[in-house]
């Protein structure tokens, strides 16, 4: 939430700071800014929208200056309009300050100051800094602005340029990702590395309210006192976010393509020559045999779905009892857990604050920490005991599928292994399920192919739906879940997923003539019971369509369109019936005019609570 850039070099900023914006975009789009240390001195230009719309003001007033900053934004205090947009200025205009994050006693901080007559010009918690500044400075930006972190409460990260020192630039963070690093050309920072303009010769990762200025040539850190600090660089691949397409229409679109090879590339570090191959996740064979009694997963939104279909492997075939549970909700319900229990985090961003939450609660009670996140220099890789990263690339479209895929490819290897270990799989089943898994990126790669077809037709009868619902059982429920978010978040179509057989319960009211609702049935052992389920909302005149395996597809015939998924193992039915989902929500979202790759309202990095 919220995109900061900062670069200090040679050549004129501001391109650099675009290019870094645009690749930013995608953690917020509401408003965007640069400010500019240019020969009249700082100058700022700030635009309403996306990047296209402060690029249209630069057009009309240009900016030069070797140093600057620049912001990206997803409103959370204030409007999404110029007043609001960042970067902001001290009232003395000597700072101008960018923030990513919240300033959780922003309203206390700003009652104080008013008594001495401060005036502020917008409504964002982020002001309140840059007064801070101007209250705390005495000719020493580094202590002003250790002076300021100690006031503010929340989690930030902040980018800081000083009139009276053009040739530097300042930084912080606390609970927010901001990341500085040294160049062959200059120096930057980055609310995600992937944004610099250069690959870094050293990077690192700023926390605990540390401090950094930089300079052409060189970073210096200070604690949260001001105190001159060493850090060590991050020994990390960085993995540049780039703007293409792929030569498809949106990142979406590319996105669901790339996902075979998303699921083979994360595989790849998870299946060696001998099978499954755990070693690098920090988990020995004496803990998952003889120790450990639960497993939790934790995450949020579509990582969380990934987690639901989890549950049901780990313990309708592991044997392990585990629940998956939504971060911001499990970190406040004094969860029981102890070391004999498994906490696995899953993010793509490995930024996401609710499951940064209850990670850290989570070790506090000696559980063991697990993550599967896509990004590795992220807070919740560095925190975690164990990190399994998945290897699905950078995603840019706002809803996610490659690392989604990606992240349910990693559960399986987990399932198969542990189930193995605890003896509720024997040796010869083990390589049949691992020989599968090899296969699945080939599957997916079908169901694509297979499904796309489909999906847009069906989306052509669809898009004007006021209601849609999705359900399924077990491992089909968690699918649907997903099918649901995707339809709903791209699409802004109102839909819901429900376990199959509790639509009666009350939901089914809500079903009337035409009403689309769509069955996901892959699971032979419960397929006779959801296929009553779709003869009740058949019954009730629902527009039904199945999305089955070819062996049930007899069994669902009267549904009004039947989606037939490639032949896969049981275990991995999740990842192809999100396929033709993912399509279907890609098309409608399309024929209603959507903005798909940046849905209104939200940001793909989730870093305030
Ligand atoms: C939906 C989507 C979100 C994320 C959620 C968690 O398409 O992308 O629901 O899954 O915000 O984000 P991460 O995985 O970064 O923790």
């Amino acid at each position: 939430m919220c995109g900061i850039i900062g670069a200090i070099c040679e050549t004129n900023v501001t391109p650099l700071l675009i290019e870094g914006l645009k690749k930013l975009e995608y953690r917020g789009y509401d408003s965007a800014g640069v400010a500019v240390e240019t020969a009249e001195g700082l100058k700022r230009v700030r635009a309403e929208g996306k990047i296209a719309a402060l690029e249209e003001k630069l057009a009309e007033t240009p900016l030069a200056g070797f140093s600057g900053v620049g912001h990206t934004r997803w409103a959370t205090h204030g409007a999404p309009a110029e007043r609001n947009a960042h970067p902001h200025k001290s009232p003395c205009g000597r700072f101008l300050v960018v923030h990513n994050g919240i300033i959780e006693n922003a309203a206390e901080i700003k009652r104080s100051l008013l008594p001495a007559g401060s005036v502020f010009e917008s409504e964002t918690d982020t002001e309140t800094a840059a007064h801070l500044l101007t209250k705390f400075y005495d000719g020493d930006p580094v202590a002003a602005i250790a002076r300021t972190l100690s006031v503010m409460e929340g989690s930030f990260a902040l980018g800081v340029l000083c009139a009276d020192f053009p040739d530097t630039l300042f930084a912080a963070a606390f609970g927010s990702p901001l990341v500085a690093a040294l160049g062959k050309d200059g120096a930057y920072i980055a609310s995600d590395a992937g944004a610099l303009p250069e690959a870094p010769e050293e990077i690192y990762s700023l926390k605990d309210r540390e401090i950094v200025s930089l300079t052409r040539g060189s970073l210096r850190f200070y604690n949260e006192k001001g105190e001159a600090i060493e850090k060590t660089p991050a020994q990390v691949r960085v993995q540049a976010l780039s703007v293409d397409k792929g030569g498809y229409e949106h990142h979406m679109l590319h996105e669901i393509h790339q996902q075979p090879e998303a699921v083979r590339a994360t595989l790849a570090g998870l299946l060696g020559p001998e099978g499954i191959d755990l070693s690098g996740s920090g988990l020995t064979e004496d803990f998952i045999k003889n120790e450990l009694e639960r497993i939790v997963i934790v995450a949020c939104g579509s990582a969380y779905h990934t987690g639901l279909c989890a549950k049901r492997l780990f313990e309708g075939k592991a044997r392990i009892p585990c629940s998956a549970e939504i971060a911001s909700e499990f970190r406040y319900a004094d969860p029981v857990i102890d070391r004999h229990t498994l906490a696995i985090f899953v993010s793509q961003s490995g930024e996401t604050a609710d499951t940064l939450a209850a990670l850290r609660l989570c070790k506090e009670k000696g559980a063991k920490a697990l993550s599967i996140v896509n990004v590795a220099l992220s807070a919740i890789a560095a925190e975690s005991e164990g990190v399994i990263l998945t290897q699905a690339g950078r995603e840019i479209a706002v809803a996610t599928t490659k690392a989604y895929s990606a992240q349910l490819s990693v559960f399986y290897a987990l399932a198969i292994r542990f189930a193995a270990l605890r003896g509720a799989i024997g040796s010869a089943e083990e390589k049949a399920l691992t020989h599968a898994l090899a296969e699945l990126p080939e599957r997916i790669a079908e169901a694509i192919d297979s499904t796309k077809q489909t999906a847009e037709t069906l989306a052509g009868r669809l898009f004007e739906a006021k209601d849609m619902f999705f359900i399924g059982r077990q491992l089909d429920e968690a699918a649907a879940a997903e099918a649901s978010l995707k339809m709903k978040e791209i699409s802004y179509l109102n839909s819901q997923a429900y376990a199959a057989g509790e639509l009666k319960h009350g939901t089914i009211s809500l079903v009337e003539p035409g009403t689309p609702v769509i069955v996901l049935a892959t699971q032979d052992a419960i397929s006779a019971k959801t296929r009553a389920n779709l003869a009740e909302v058949k019954a009730r005149g629902a527009f039904t369509v199945a999305v089955t395996t070819r062996a049930l597809a007899p069994a669902f015939a009267e549904a009004d369109e039947v989606i037939v998924l490639p032949d896969v193992c049981q275990w991995f039915t999740c990842s192809l019936a999100v396929v033709p989902m993912q399509l279907l929500s890609y098309y409608t979202a399309k024929r209603r005019g959507c903005s798909i790759d940046q849905p209104k309202n939200l940001a793909k990095s989730v870093t305030v609570e």
